[in-house]
């Protein structure tokens, strides 16, 4: 299996979006953050900005919810269509309910955790998801340097996904650049979000293609 790119918008221009997209064609995913200014200080777009960002790409979309009343919005990310929709565990109290509601609308589900957030009492309903996003640093900006500690999350799901065969793709997010992706990767991650470090590169397609083989490398020599 290849290690899955997905750069994060949140370090795209906001109003040259199409432009921006068209520099990361060599991307699996396209990761879009969506902000509140309540679950985080911090405000990005909502769903109409998301239904156009559909229409101007043909890459699915990895949508990651950073937004407080999540029970409310998600299945309206769903419903429009785009691959992915991955919500906080801290943002709501029955994490299960609102993935089947999610997936009953025709996307995929992940269940996000911050840095603060332990795993295990989410071990046992990983089954009911798609993806699990282990934040690697605190939700809200762009280029942060990674918290090391999360990384024992990836390990730990990594173990649980492999022992009990679960279809469950591991994604990590924030401060993921060449210097750390290899061993995130060796850690058991296998989805990858990048904003800061494919942007700012001068040719983003080929620093996908460096990430992505990079990450490769990690995962033929599993540390977990
Ligand atoms: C942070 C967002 C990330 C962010 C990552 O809350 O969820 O997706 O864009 O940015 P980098 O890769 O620069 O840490
Ligand atoms: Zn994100």
């Amino acid at each position: 299996m290849s290690a899955r790119i997905n750069p994060s918008i949140l370090s795209a221009d906001f109003v040259n979006f199409e432009r921006d997209f068209n520099t990361i064609d060599q991307a699996d995913f396209i990761h879009v953050d969506v902000m509140d200014n309540h679950f985080v200080p911090n405000l990005t777009f909502g769903l109409p900005m998301v239904r156009r960002m559909q229409e101007i790409t043909p890459r699915p979309l990895d949508v990651h919810l950073m937004i407080a009343d999540v029970d409310q919005w998600a299945t309206g990310f769903a419903e429009a269509g785009v691959f992915s929709v991955t919500f906080h565990a801290e943002a709501t109290s029955d994490p299960v309910a609102l993935a089947r509601r999610i997936r009953a609308a025709g996307s995929r589900v992940g269940l996000a955790l911050k840095p603060g957030t332990g795993l295990e009492q989410y071990l046992d309903l990983l089954q009911e998801f798609d993806q699990l996003l282990v934040m690697t640093v605190e939700p809200g900006f762009g280029g942060q340097s990674l918290i090391e500690n999360t990384l024992e999350k990836v390990s730990a799901a990594r173990r649980k996904i492999d022992s009990e065969k679960l279809d469950v793709w591991l994604q990590v997010d924030g401060g993921i650049d060449e210097s750390n992706i290899e061993a995130v990767s060796a850690k058991g991650a296998d989805t990858f979000v990048a904003g800061s470090s494919v942007f700012r590169a001068e040719n983003r397609n080929l620093q996908i293609a460096k990430l992505r083989d990079l990450a490769n490398h990690g995962h033929e020599r599993t540390d977990h």
